[in-house]
């Protein structure tokens, strides 16, 4: 008996996720790497994750700054210039149109590439931070830069501080207005969509579970099962550029 193809999502599956999308007044998205893999910006588990052979958890800590600021600077050079390059994609542009219809929509993304914010998407919460941001370890003073390659590496501060990269590293603490704003709105949602994230960093991968616990419909989309995958009501096997755009247009 051979074993049945791995099937695309079950149009009921997706039939029942645009029905409670189309009825939805409050509407939480929580987003991962996953949704700009088709930017072209890799993700951090999947095998192009790795750059010279270091994880992310090996360069993306203070420790690691602390230790060699310009090695940690030149991956992050990289990725910024990796980012420059990247277009937001159909997901991105879908959640657009999602937000106009929505009375009330907030993204909250775990990604610090600003793709959302270049596909017009007008409430983003960054909750790792962003790449695009410098801040100084010194006067703590914060900058937007998004020159890619930056002029040298580390950079520096007017005031001759070392400038670190504006994002959350492991073990710190994630920005706390930033926290506040997604639990609200996981407190409000009646629908949360999941796209690209393997639910394995909290407190993001909390978020759905929140609001769940006040009885939100969670939608997730994504090619794997992954930790949410148990407590979803819908799990919709695919790409983010693929089934967003199907999930927002059937919800229009
Ligand atoms: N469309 C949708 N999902 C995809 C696609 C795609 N085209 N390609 C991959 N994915 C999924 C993978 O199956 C995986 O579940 O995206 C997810 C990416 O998972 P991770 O690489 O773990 O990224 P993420 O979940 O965003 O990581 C969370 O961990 O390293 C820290 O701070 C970093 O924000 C990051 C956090």
């Amino acid at each position: 008996m051979m074993p049945a193809p791995l099937l695309p999502s079950d149009p009921s599956d997706l039939a029942r996720a645009v029905a409670r999308l189309r009825e939805a007044m409050h509407v939480l998205v929580l987003t991962g790497a996953g949704i700009s893999a088709e930017s072209g910006v890799p993700t951090f588990r999947g095998p192009e994750g790795l750059w010279r052979d270091f994880r992310p958890e090996d360069l993306a800590t203070a420790e690691a700054f602390e230790r060699d600021p310009r090695l940690v600077w030149e991956w992050y050079d990289w990725r910024r210039q990796s980012v420059a390059e990247a277009r937001p994609n159909a997901a991105h542009v879908a959640l657009v149109r999602l937000e106009n219809r929505v009375p009330e929509m907030l993204v909250v993304t775990q990604n610090v590439d600003g793709l959302h914010g270049a596909a017009g998407t007008r409430r983003v919460v960054e909750l790792h931070g962003s790449l695009w941001r410098l801040r100084c370890v010194d006067c703590r003073q914060e900058q937007d830069d998004r020159r890619a390659p930056l002029p040298e590496l580390p950079p520096r501060c007017a005031c001759g501080g070392l400038l670190r990269p504006g994002v959350v590293w492991f073990g710190e603490a994630l920005p706390q207005q930033a926290l506040f704003e997604s639990f609200t709105a996981a407190q409000r949602a009646e629908v949360v969509i999941v796209v690209g994230t393997s639910s394995v960093v909290y407190p993001s991968a909390a978020l759905p579970q929140a609001a769940k616990s006040v009885g939100a419909f969670v939608i997730e989309i994504n090619p794997e099962a992954t930790n949410l995958t148990p407590i979803a009501d819908v799990s919709l096997r695919g790409t983010a550029a693929g089934l967003v755009p199907a999930l927002v247009e059937g919800a229009a």
